[in-house]
Formats: C-alpha cells, structure tokens, sequence
C-alpha cells in the first residue's frame, strides 16, 4: 500500500478527497496535517477532524500545522468556504482532539519512520511542506512523490495565480525547487472536474450517511462557485491529488517545468508553466492536463458505495 500523507485546508473539496482516500485500499493514510487556508488553522483542523469522526477515521493522527504563510498576510476564502471553512451540512463537534506535536514535525517524523517512501498530498497553501523541507531537508530521501493541488496556466484568486499557491508563494517556491518528484493538479485540469447536478443526482441516489454529507458538501460548493465565477457545478479540485496516486491511468501529464512567482506587483503566487519548453529550464513536474471525466466519477461513485 502506497503511504500518504494528506497536508490539507479543509475546505469541501479536500474534505471529499479525504473521504476518498480512506476507502482505497491501494492506499495507507499516515496522518492528517492541517494548514491555515480556506480557513484559520483552529477551524481547517476541526474540519479535518470532523471528516474522521464522520467516516470513523478514528486512527489517524491528524496535526495541526501552520497558522499563517511564512512570509505574507493570511488570507482566507470564506466566500467559496463559508465562515466555517466547510459550510453547508451540519457535522458534530469533534469527537477528539489535535494531537499535541505540530503538523510539521509530525511529517518530519513519519517521513522519517517510514520503510517505504511516502508521497505527500498537499491540498492547501503549502507552508507546511516548506516548513518540514526547512527543518529537516534530509526527508528529501524518503519522499516518494508530491502530488499537489495547486497553480495552472491561469488563476481563480487573481487573474494570473490560483488560491494554494497565492496564499504562500514563497513556501510553494520552495516546494517546486525542492527537486522532489512532484505532480502539479492545477486549475487546467481540475476545472474538468465539475461536480454538475447530474453528479451530484448520482451521489445522492447512494444510500448512506456520507455519500448524503458529500451530496450537501457539492450543494453548498456549487452555490459559491456559481455566485463567484459562474460555473455550473464546482471543480472538486483536490480529489484530484488522491485520484491520480490510485488511478494515475485517467490522467494525461506533461513533464514541464514550473516556477513561482513570489516578486510581481500584480503576479505573485502566479506558477509559470513551461509547457513548450519555451526556457530551456529543466524539467520539475508532471503537469495535469486531461482527465478522463467519466472515469474519475466513477472512482468518486464507486468509494462512496463503499461506506
Ligand atoms: C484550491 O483552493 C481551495 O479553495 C480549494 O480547497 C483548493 O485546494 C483551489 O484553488
Ligand atoms: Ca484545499
């Protein structure tokens, strides 16, 4: 089973990715860590443990990580979230607590533990991951992969930069100089992800209690995302990232390199995609390009099924 670790700012759609992840038996949970984002730290946490108590998750560890990027003012994304950072259906109070150790250490140590390489999931700012890389450079070795959720060619934040990646440039800079295997799930690619109604009329038709929380996750989505940009349905962004380490078959990638912007007055957070090679710099990431639409809500259906 390949291991993850799910760096994330819930949010419904890492919510959702959380959810799918847990029902893949190709895949092992390590931890959930938590990063300041669609939310304050303290809610994006609470999310996250929320998500557990609702699909008794009740084994992983999940750590609180950073509460404000490394550099910049936080900023956070109550009109596509709600206040709560996960607005829409009401989940009880947490059954737990955080655990005590940071989120960055708690990466650091299970990188560290780990037999087997690890890939991490980032689906938030990516603070954390800078902070760990920082901290402990030496986890380089034991990363399998980064499979994130950030960036594309063009922005949902400014016109140029997409949210994850604005909200922490500098740490997203450091991510993808790293010289870790990494694949970039950008706003190319998940914007064909769009959880219509007719989707959201297939979730519903299950007869359990998360695929009904998942159905009120996607209505509440899809209301933002219509007031905001006027789509029909919202990008379930982040399933991406836990949807290509189990079915890598649905995703077409380029090898490009990217870089961040972290200094332009009205460009920062902006991830320069070299799709045509155009810089002769070397190549960083596998860059989503093409899903296969209908097979990635079918993975998203069939896990469902499954609680
Ligand atoms: C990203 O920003 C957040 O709103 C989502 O959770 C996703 O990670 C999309 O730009
Ligand atoms: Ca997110």
């Amino acid at each position: 089973r390949r291991k993850i670790i799910m760096d994330c700012d819930p949010g419904h759609d890492d919510a959702i990715a959380i959810i799918l992840a847990a029902v893949q038996p190709k895949l092992e949970i390590l931890a959930i860590t938590t990063v300041s984002g669609n939310a304050e730290i303290e809610k994006t946490t609470q999310n996250a443990l929320k998500v557990c108590d609702l699909i008794s998750l009740h084994d992983v560890v999940v750590s609180k990580g950073a509460s404000e990027p490394l550099v910049r003012i936080r900023e956070t994304a109550p009109g596509i979230h709600g206040d709560s950072g996960l607005d829409g259906p009401k989940l009880p109070e947490p059954s737990r607590s955080w655990s005590e150790e940071h989120g960055v250490d708690t990466i650091i140590r299970l990188v560290k533990e780990s037999p087997e390489p690890v890939t991490l999931l980032p689906t938030g700012p990516l603070t954390n991951i800078a902070l760990a890389l920082t901290k402990a450079p030496e986890i380089k070795n034991n990363i399998e992969e980064i499979v994130l959720m950030g960036g594309g060619t063009f922005g949902n934040w400014t016109p140029t930069a997409e949210f994850n990646i604005w909200a922490d440039p500098e740490a997203a800079k450091k991510v993808f100089d790293s010289g870790i295997p990494t694949v970039v799930m950008g706003l190319d690619i998940t914007h064909q992800a769009l959880a219509t109604k007719e989707v959201i009329e297939e979730v519903n038709k299950i007869d359990n209690h998360v695929a009904k929380i998942v159905g009120e996750l996607l209505v509440f989505f899809a209301s933002t995302y219509k007031e905001m940009f006027d789509f029909d349905g919202a990008p379930v962004h982040d399933v991406l990232t836990v949807a290509y380490c189990v079915a890598p078959e649905l995703f077409k990638t380029k090898d490009v390199n990217i870089v961040v912007e972290t200094k332009g007055e009205y460009t920062a957070g902006t991830t320069l995609v070299d799709l045509h090679g155009v810089t002769g710099r070397k190549v960083n990431a596998k860059f989503g390009l093409e899903l296969d639409v209908d097979g990635f809500w079918k993975l998203m259906i069939d896990a469902l099924k499954k609680y």
